[in-house]
């Protein structure tokens, strides 16, 4: 199965698809997480990215495209996976379902996680992620047990420089320009499913539960 997770910056689509990973048995590709670790180990392709995710802007499709096709023929996403932040346009969506069908393969679902912008930033300001193992925590609604410290490794909490005002505002204004053409683009196909994505995480993960399992 492959799944899409659609929604505006913080909108829950690390969050959700960390938890559902085990569940579903589904890999959690994740381009901004990509680009973060190519970022972090200096690579040729973190260096061409580094300016545009830092600011919030979309890393051009030359790269990003390339990068996406190339992790989801690894072979943990050979049954399936779930995309986190990939397409973020129609020309993403678009070369994502033609390398799709090369294979014989499709897009099963797109689920768009609803939140209102105004509840966004609020998350996004008070967000740590572990540069270790990738857990994702909120200083108000999802606290580390001690604070600044992962509880799953122990590593030290990082806030992400693109979490900073003006690249959240940038990040914003780019998503919600790219959003309804991706919605449009999955309602055609009968493929999207809306998961509202105010709740509490665990109300959040209902939804997409719901939506996974095919109630539209
Ligand atoms: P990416 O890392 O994907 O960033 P994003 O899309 O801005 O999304 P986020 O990761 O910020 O939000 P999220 O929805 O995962 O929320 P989370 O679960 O963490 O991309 C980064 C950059 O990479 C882009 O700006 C771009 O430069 C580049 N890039 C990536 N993909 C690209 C592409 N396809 N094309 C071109 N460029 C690309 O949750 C947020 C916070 O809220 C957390 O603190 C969490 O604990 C909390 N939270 C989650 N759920 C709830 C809830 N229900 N209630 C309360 N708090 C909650
Ligand atoms: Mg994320
Ligand atoms: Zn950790």
């Amino acid at each position: 199965m492959y799944v899409i997770l659609l929604g505006l910056p913080g909108a829950g689509k690390g969050t959700q698809a960390a938890l559902l990973k085990n569940e579903t048995g589904l890999a959690h590709v994740t381009t901004g997480e990509l680009f973060r670790e190519n970022i972090r180990l200096g690579t040729a392709l973190g260096k061409k990215a580094q300016p545009f995710v830092e600011s919030g802007r979309l890393v051009p499709d030359e790269i990003t495209i390339g990068m996406l096709l190339d992790r989801i023929s690894q072979p943990d996403c050979a049954r399936g996976c779930m995309l986190d932040g990939f397409p973020r346009n129609l020309e993403q969506a678009r070369a994502l379902d033609e390398a799709l069908a090369g294979d014989g393969k499709r897009i099963d679902r797109a689920i768009y996680i609803s939140v209102a912008t105004g509840k966004l930033v609020r998350r996004l300001s008070g967000r740590w992620s572990c540069p270790n193992c990738g857990a994702v925590y909120n200083e108000i609604s999802l606290p580390p047990k001690t604070p600044g410290v992962c509880d799953n490794c122990g590593f030290q909490l990082e806030q992400r420089k693109d979490d900073r005002p003006d690249a959240v505002r940038t990040r914003l204004e780019v998503n919600l320009k790219n959003l309804e053409p991706l919605l449009d683009y999955y309602r055609a196909q009968g493929k999207l499913c809306e998961a509202p994505g105010e709740g509490d995480v665990e109300d959040v993960t209902r939804a997409v539960r719901a939506c996974l399992e095919g109630e539209h």
